[in-house]
Order: structure tokens, then sequence, then C-alpha cells
């Protein structure tokens, strides 16, 4: 077992740590919610843990008041006391964020979706996709990386090697019905599973191709890094 200690925040699924884990890292996760995957969790607030000594931190802070797609509800000529209620969860969000990007941890790795965060206070190291990885879905994914490389991906074979990426998926069409009765069609790329809308709760779920490539990558990257350091 490797002395290498990783911290999963904000992680219910288990399925970075349980990568982790498999591979002969110390992982455990943490998150309000019990893990739906038996293994070292953590339930409560990831605060009450993140001094304790991590190598590394792989973070999915919560970004409902912070992604692209809710931020036009921040208008107050528009939406008047909800966009104020709204502000002030995002900028809750927005200090939930930065705290973690400034944890006392050497390794840190902070995915969100483009957003608030992105526009305004740091651009992301990376954005990948989970189809870059072999997986059918696109879904734009940010990654804010202190003392990591950026995640390695092929979309195409070259001279280095053979390409990771599945073919660009196309968008499906559903139709949804709304409570009104109103019917709309829209397009989705990462959002159907089995033919349906997946919840917010699924959608969440860390896709398991890129949890094993921040295991391949960023695993040897740490046991290189911690054997360099104890040779000095
Ligand atoms: C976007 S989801 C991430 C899910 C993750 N990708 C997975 O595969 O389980 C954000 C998670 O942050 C959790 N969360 C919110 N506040 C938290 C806190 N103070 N400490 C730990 N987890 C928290 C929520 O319960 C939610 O499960």
């Amino acid at each position: 077992m490797s002395e290498i200690k990783i911290l999963v925040a904000c992680e219910y699924s288990g399925v970075v740590r349980d990568s982790f884990n498999k591979a002969g890292f110390f992982a455990m996760s943490c998150d309000l919610l019990p893990t739906e995957s038996p293994g070292n969790h953590y339930q409560g607030s990831v605060f009450d843990i993140l001094n304790d000594g991590w190598d590394m931190l792989i973070g999915h802070p919560p970004c409902t008041y912070l992604s692209s797609a809710g931020l036009h509800f921040c208008n107050i000529e528009n939406h008047g006391k909800k966009a104020i209620e709204r502000i002030i969860k995002r900028n809750q969000a927005i200090e939930f964020f930065l705290k973690m990007y400034d944890a006392p941890i050497k390794h840190i790795c902070l995915e969100n979706p483009i957003g608030y965060i992105s526009a305004n206070i740091l651009k992301p190291t990376q954005i990948i996709h989970p189809y870059y990885f072999g997986e059918k879905e696109m879904k734009r994914t940010a990654l804010w990386l202190k003392n990591l490389p950026p995640l390695q991906f092929r979309l195409q074979d070259d001279l280095f090697g053979l390409k990771t990426a599945s073919d660009t998926p196309e968008p499906y069409q559903i139709t949804i019905r709304k409570k009104t009765g109103q019917v709309k069609k829209r397009y989705w790329t990462d959002c159907i599973s089995e033919g349906k809308l997946k919840s917010g709760h699924q959608k969440s779920k860390t896709f398991q191709s890129i949890a094993d490539n921040m295991v391949v990558q960023w695993g040897g990257y740490l046991l290189d890094a911690k054997n360099r350091t104890e040779a000095l």
C-alpha cells in the first residue's frame, strides 16, 4: 500500500475513490451524503477534514449556482428578490470553491462545469469531455490543477500513439412534456440514460474512464514526485 493519501471531496459515488484504492493508494471520499459504494468515506463536511495532511485533493465542489446554465437567473431586473437570493448562494459557492483551491495540499484538482468561476475568477487549466477518454457523452468539464499535469488524451491517432477518444457524440433529440402540458423538443448530449433524462444526481457522477485516467496519469506522477522528494 502506497503512503500517498488522497482526499476525494464532494463524492458520494465512490468512483474516483475506488479507482485509486484499487491501484494501491489510500483514498477517502467525503460528502454530506452517504457513499453509494461501500469503502473509506467520511459523511460530513469536507472542511472538517481538509487540513488532515492529504497529499492530493480531487474535489467536485457543488456547481448549482456556478454553472453557466443558471447564471441568467442572477439578473435582478428580470428576477427581483429571487435573483438576490441566488447571487448570495452563488457567492457562497465561490467561497466554497476557493477554500478548496487554497487548501494546504500540494496536488489539487478541482472539477466544475464552465461558468462563473471560469469566466470571472480563474481560468481552468484544461477542459475535457468524457468522450475524449472513450465514453459516449459530450460534457464540457473544466479542471483547475495545482502541481498536476493536464490529463493527456488523443482525438486522433498520431505518431505518438492511438487515439483515446470515441467519435464525437451526436446529440439525442428528446421530447419534454412540461407540467403545463407544453411539449418541447430539446437536444442533449450528456443527459440521457437508456432513453430517459438522467436526474441531476445521476448526471453529476464522475465518468469511470476519467477516474481511470486520473489514476494512471496522476497516480504515477505522485509516486515519482514522492520518490524525487525522498531522494533529496
Ligand atoms: C456535483 S456533486 C459531485 C458528485 C461526484 N462527482 C460523484 O461522483 O459523487 C457535488 C457534491 O457535493 C456535496 N457537498 C455539498 N456540500 C458539501 C460539503 N460541505 N462537504 C462535502 N460534500 C459536500 C453534495 O452532497 C454533492 O454530492
